[in-house]
C-alpha cells in the first residue's frame, strides 16, 4: 500500500488498524559508470513497494535526497546540508504524528545518511518531549523511530556475499546496481570498467574524492551486476523487512 496512491479515507481506515508507516530514505548521487544516480533511493523504494504490495504495509513517499557532499564533483548529484535534512525529517515526522502515526520505520539506502538520520531522531524525540499539548493526550503511546539499512536486514548480507564474493566494495556495489537493474530493466547500462575492481581509500572532500576514485566507484566491480541477482536480493529483503516491520509495529 503506497501513501501516494491512496486517498485520505483509505489512510484514515489504515490508521484505525495500524499506527506504523515505512519511509524509504536515500540519496541522489553518482554511482559509478553503470549505476543510476537514484540508486540509494531506488533500492529501499523497490524493496519497500514490493513489501507493501505483499503485506499491506503502508509505504510513504521516498525521502530521496540526502547527504552526498563528497559526491558533488560528479554531475547530477544533489545534496542537502545536514541541518536541512534534519529539519525536513522533523517536518515529515510531525506531519505523520499529527495524523496519529506512532511508529516510523525509516528504511535507508545510503550509509552517508546514518549519522544525520540519528541526529534527526534526537530532534524528533526532543519535539515530542517538549510538546505539552501532545503530552496531555495521554492515550497516545510514545513515538518511536527506527532506522534500518536494507543491506543489514537479516539474511541479506550473507546473500550478497554469496552472490558477489569478490568486488562488492563499498560504493557503487554490484548488489545495489543489481537491485536497480531488477527494478528498472529498461535502464540497465553496459559499460567497460578499468580497473576491474576500483581502488579503496578514505572519503574526504568532493574534489579529493574524484581524484582518488575517478569513475566514482570505491572497491567495487559493479560490472558483475545482473537482474537475476537483483531479484534474489529483493526477495530476501522483502521477506525480512515485512517480518521486522511487523515486530516494530507491535512494539
Ligand atoms: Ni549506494
Amino acid at each position: 500500500m503506497q501513501l501516494q496512491l491512496s486517498t485520505w479515507p483509505e489512510i484514515e481506515a489504515y490508521l484505525a488498524k495500524s499506527k506504523a508507516i515505512l519511509i524509504p530514505i536515500g540519496s541522489t548521487e553518482q554511482h559509478g559508470p553503470n549505476g543510476l544516480l537514484g540508486t540509494d533511493a531506488l533500492c529501499p523504494e523497490i524493496i519497500a513497494r514490493r513489501a507493501g504490495d505483499e503485506s499491506g504495509i503502508l509505504v510513504a513517499p521516498t525521502f530521496n535526497v540526502g547527504q552526498a557532499q563528497h559526491h558533488m564533483s560528479f554531475p547530477g548529484t544533489i545534496t542537502l546540508r545536514p541541518s536541512t535534512m534534519i529539519a525536513s525529517m522533523v517536518d515529515w515526522a510531525q506531519s505523520l504524528v499529527r495524523h496519529g502515526f506512532e511508529r516510523l520505520y525509516w528504511f535507508n539506502g545510503h550509509g552517508g545518511n546514518i549519522a544525520t538520520i540519528n541526529a534527526a531522531f534526537s530532534e524528533i524525540y526532543h519535539g515530542v518531549t517538549f510538546d505539552k499539548s501532545r503530552a496531555e493526550r495521554s492515550n497516545h503511546a510514545p513515538l518511536r523511530c527506527c532506522l534500518r539499512n536494507w543491506w543489514e536486514l537479516p539474511g541479506v548480507g550473507d546473500l550478497t556475499h554469496q552472490l558477489f564474493p569478490v568486488g562488492e566494495g563499498s560504493h557503487a556495489t554490484p548488489s545495489e546496481v543489481s537491485i536497480t537493474q531488477f527494478g528498472y530493466p529498461e535502464a540497465v547500462k553496459s559499460v567497460a570498467m578499468t580497473p576491474r575492481i576500483a581502488p579503496n581509500g578514505p572519503i574526504l572532500d568532493a574534489d579529493d574524492y574524484r581524484r582518488r576514485f575517478p569513475d566514482g566507484r570505491i572497491g567495487s566491480d559493479p560490472s558483475q551486476a545482473n537482474i537475476a541477482a537483483g531479484e534474489k536480493i529483493v526477495a530476501a529483503a522483502v521477506k525480512a523487512v515485512i517480518s521486522e516491520f511487523r515486530q516494530f509495529s507491535a512494539s
